[in-house]
């Protein structure tokens, strides 16, 4: 039977990987998946992190399975790091949280609980979104659809338009929104849009599906979950996916969370039993290493200070590369105008070239980005800016 299985085309984003492992050209960049690098190319664990580690294995007695919740202490330190300390619907007892296997098994639950409350599920993404949702989704059963989002002549938000797709959208529709540092394109409402935005879903009565992969990454901590606290508060009923693999750099631990929001507290009650048996069917229960490690980190007032810091240096590094990068490539003579890599946020942001001049960069120079262009700005580093933008210039003179 297993015979009759063909081969598939890697993942557009994880096959990046193994092919620049395979690279031997001495000054290769990996600008493809979305993972933090320092300055030397290393992806380092936090000391924050490493710390609470340490603190969780002298305390670890057992390694017994904890239920199909994951990790309580994580589940509600991440509850409140997601919905901020003073939200009313945590307080009503509204917010259920449950530790999933990363951003991507929150997402997957998402998934099959949109559509085990509706079977004929259909759900909006941004045009564009992450390659992943677009598998995800499908593959639980419910359609993907798509709103109008980023404007790629001018490298921003196509807002009215966005509103106007929204605007058709109603009860029994989910629409899924990045919180911050959209991915791929890094452009994200400004305040007084997420304003508009949350107005329309209440008009509406859409579900807002929020995907928070890079709480922190944006401006900080407590305002990058603004479009997860306007929701909650003029929406009923709210989904939210959040990822630690990014603002812990604990990626491959697999540390994320789903949060529902329900119009009552029997009935998120009611919704936190139906998740549970949709996970018990899939992988039974959560892994509690990561989690158990968060939990103590956030459970530790100094730990979590110094968290925030790290935090605040991951940010400021990335903002600075894309400073840097803007002003190399106008020294090099590059006419073509890059100054919207400074007014995007987070790690990505599409480079606007054509899938040719992709496979230029990568069979000439060894320069390893997405097909759309995505580029990962924290892979950049003082030791190979200048080489990428020479390769950009030849690539643009072609
Ligand atoms: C990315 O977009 O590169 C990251 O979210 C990693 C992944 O799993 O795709």
């Amino acid at each position: 039977m297993l015979n009759q299985l063909q081969a598939i085309a890697p993942d557009p984003i994880l096959g990046i990987l193994s092919a620049y492992a395979k690279d031997t050209h001495p000054h290769k960049i990996d600008l493809g998946i979305g993972v933090y690098r320092d300055e030397h190319g290393q992806t380092p664990m936090l000391e924050s992190v490493v710390e609470a580690e340490k603190r969780m294995i002298a305390q670890q007695t057992s390694k017994s399975y904890l239920g199909p919740q994951g990790v309580p202490g994580f589940n509600s330190a991440m509850a409140k790091l997601v919905f901020g300390e003073n939200s009313e619907a945590l307080s009503q007892g509204r917010v259920r949280t449950v530790q999933t296997p990363g951003g991507t098994g929150a997402l997957r639950v998402a998934a099959d609980l949109i559509k085990a409350a509706n079977p004929a599920a259909r759900i909006w993404f941004s045009d564009p979104t992450w390659s992943n949702h677009l598998a995800i989704f499908p593959a639980a059963g419910v359609t993907p659809e798509s709103y109008a989002y980023f404007d790629k002549v001018n490298s921003s938000l196509r807002f009215d338009d966005m509103l106007e797709s929204l605007r058709q959208r109603g009860p029994g529709d989910t629409v899924l929104f990045h919180a911050c540092c959209h991915n791929p394109c890094g452009v994200s409402p400004d305040a007084e849009q997420w304003g508009a935005i949350t107005d329309l879903a209440a008009e509406r009565g859409f579900l807002p599906l929020i995907d928070l992969a890079y709480l922190g990454f944006e401006r900080n901590i407590e305002e990058d979950n603004l479009c997860v606290r306007l929701f909650t508060q003029k929406c009923p009923e709210v989904i939210v996916a959040s990822s630690c693999s990014k603002n812990f750099a604990v990626y491959r631990d697999r540390v994320g969370a789903i949060s529902i929001v329900a119009g009552s507290a029997q009935k998120a009650a009611d919704i936190e039993t139906v998740i549970h048996a949709l996970t018990r069917k899939n992988y039974s229960m959560p892994p509690a290493h990561g989690p158990a490690v968060i939990d103590i980190l956030l459970q530790s007032n100094e730990l979590t200070a110094l968290w925030r810091t790290e935090v605040a240096n991951m940010r400021g590094r990335i903002n600075g590369l894309r400073a840097t990068l803007v002003d190399k490539i106008k020294a090099s003579g590059i006419t073509t105008d890059f100054s919207f890599l400074q007014r995007q946020s987070g790690m990505f942001s599409f480079l606007g070239l054509s899938v040719e001049q992709v496979r230029h960069l990568r069979e000439e120079f060894s320069i390893y980005t997405v097909d759309s262009a995505r580029v990962n700005i924290a892979s950049f580093n003082s030791s190979n800016m200048d080489y990428f933008v020479d390769a950009l210039a030849a690539v643009l003179a072609d």
